[in-house]
């Protein structure tokens, strides 16, 4: 298994531009499924989760080749509807395959998702909004059939704003007979892009990036050309990394109001941050204040793919901090990880209280998820001596090399394959 070894102790410096954001690039790839014709998705990333959901598609029919940074995809055979246990349990994204599928091809088999182990990750809201379309559902043996034949619009309310259902159903509801409204809808800029997708296409969407959701029935959807949003996580995830090391970085292609959350947090309090347009600057001298209280919440909320990392940078913080976890029951499985650096931090349930130490040192570690891999790297920086993270799959599946965009920006970091 590869890993990544990391000196601690190099400030960041330089200028990096931010890939396209894996949480667009996924669920806009299941939209794919619906267009009958040709896809071409530029700046699309090659990490792990896309790879995956690209096997998904071709799976199905679709046929996909890369013209340098662009994904040329041709969907006009779908015809297959099935995706097995061992593409579907690859990634998360496999679930919300299903709305396009159904809207496609009318009938479905997909085996539950895989993704991030961050707590149970129930699929309830998937299955009732469908079924509020008149989609007849059996969940059984770890698969769920489903017949869309009688697929028309409805409303739906959502009990939480899922990202992921809120996806499933509004793409469900392109090519469904009628009008669907979707009620507590997730408001996360990546769902705006799908939108933005599937209207390019031929769709009749609106109101996504607010609570409520509007899709007009089409006949069909056509060929599209798209550039997916930048990676907020990404983004976020350098930014406190620079923070932490301290230095002046610079990122590119950053759509900087959808970082808002960590920046109100970062801003004058442990560094200075300036933005212009697309590029936003970080200047950090690495003395940190503790920032006092972080809460996950849905979007526009703090989000809890940057938990991780802004708990990395609380561990050296001056101070004493306490994270709350409200959006995943089990996302707290890099504390252990983080101690064995010599972290001090308590946790109690869903709540993480982290008292600021005055360093880091080297461990052995493991990844235990995508974004908590994200925040032993982050450690590392940090730390003194040498960090090695093993189990780094887990990193793939949202970066596409992390180890070489922080060596653009300074840091001593490099991958070891085994
Ligand atoms: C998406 O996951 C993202 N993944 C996650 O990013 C992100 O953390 C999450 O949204 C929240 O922002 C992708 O977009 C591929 P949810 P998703 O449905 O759709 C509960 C990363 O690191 N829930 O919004 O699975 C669920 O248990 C990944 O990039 C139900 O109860 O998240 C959780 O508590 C990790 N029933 C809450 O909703 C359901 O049917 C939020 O989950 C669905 C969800």
């Amino acid at each position: 298994m590869d890993k990544i070894i990391v000196k601690g102790g190099r400030k960041l410096s330089g200028e990096l531009e931010i890939s396209s954001a894996k949480n667009s690039c996924l669920p806009i790839l299941a939209g794919s499924i619906l267009c009958s014709g040709e896809v071409i998705l530029h700046k699309y990333p090659k990490y792990d989760d896309v790879t995956n959901m690209i096997e998904i598609l071709q799976n199905l029919g679709g046929k996909s080749k890369v013209q340098s940074q662009s994904l040329i995809l041709d969907m006009n055979n779908i015809s297959k509807f099935e995706i097995p246990r061992e593409l579907a349990s690859l990634t998360r994204s496999s679930i919300f395959s299903l709305g396009a599928i159904l809207g496609r091809v009318k009938f479905a088999k997909v085996a539950y998702p895989g993704g991030c182990e961050i707590g149970a990750r129930p699929i309830d809201l998937h299955i009732k909004g469908l079924e509020a379309l008149n989609v007849k559902i059996v969940d059984r043996r770890g698969y769920l059939t489903c017949d869309g034949r009688e697929l028309r619009g409805g409303n739906v309310h959502l009990d939480f704003p899922s990202v992921g259902a809120t996806e499933n159903v509004m793409m469900a509801g392109v090519l469904a007979k009628g009008k669907t409204k979707i009620f507590n809808a997730a408001k996360e800029p990546e769902i705006v892009d799908l939108q933005n997708f599937l209207n390019k296409a031929g769709a009749k969407i609106k109101g996504a990036g607010t609570s409520t959701i509007i899709i007009d029935g089409v006949e069909k959807l056509g060929s599209v050309e798209y550039t997916p949003l930048p990676d907020r996580i990404i983004a976020g995830t350098y930014i406190i990394g620079s923070v932490m090391c301290g230095g002046d970085i610079t990122l590119t292609g950053v759509k900087t109001e959808h970082i808002q959350s960590l920046i109100s947090k970062l801003d004058n309090n442990c560094c200075k941050i300036t933005i212009k347009g697309d590029r936003i600057r970080v200047l950090s001298s690495g003395k940190l204040k503790s920032i006092n209280k972080i809460e996950t919440m849905p979007y526009p909320g703090f989000p809890t793919d940057l938990q991780p990392q802004i708990m990395a940078l609380e561990t050296i913080s001056n101070g004493t901090s306490v994270i709350v976890e409200n959006l995943f029951e089990t996302r707290f499985k890099h504390v252990g990880e983080l101690i064995k650096m010599g972290a001090q931090i308590l946790t109690e349930g869903r709540s993480a209280v982290i008292k600021g130490v005055e360093k880091l040192y080297g461990a052995e570690v493991v990844a235990t998820d995508l974004r908590g891999g994200a925040g032993l790297v982050l450690a590392g920086l940090v730390a003194d001596g040498y960090t090695t993270i093993s189990n780094v799959g887990q990193i793939k599946r949202g970066y596409e090399s992390i180890e070489k965009d922080l060596s653009i920006l300074g840091a001593d970091i490099k991958k070891v394959e085994s």
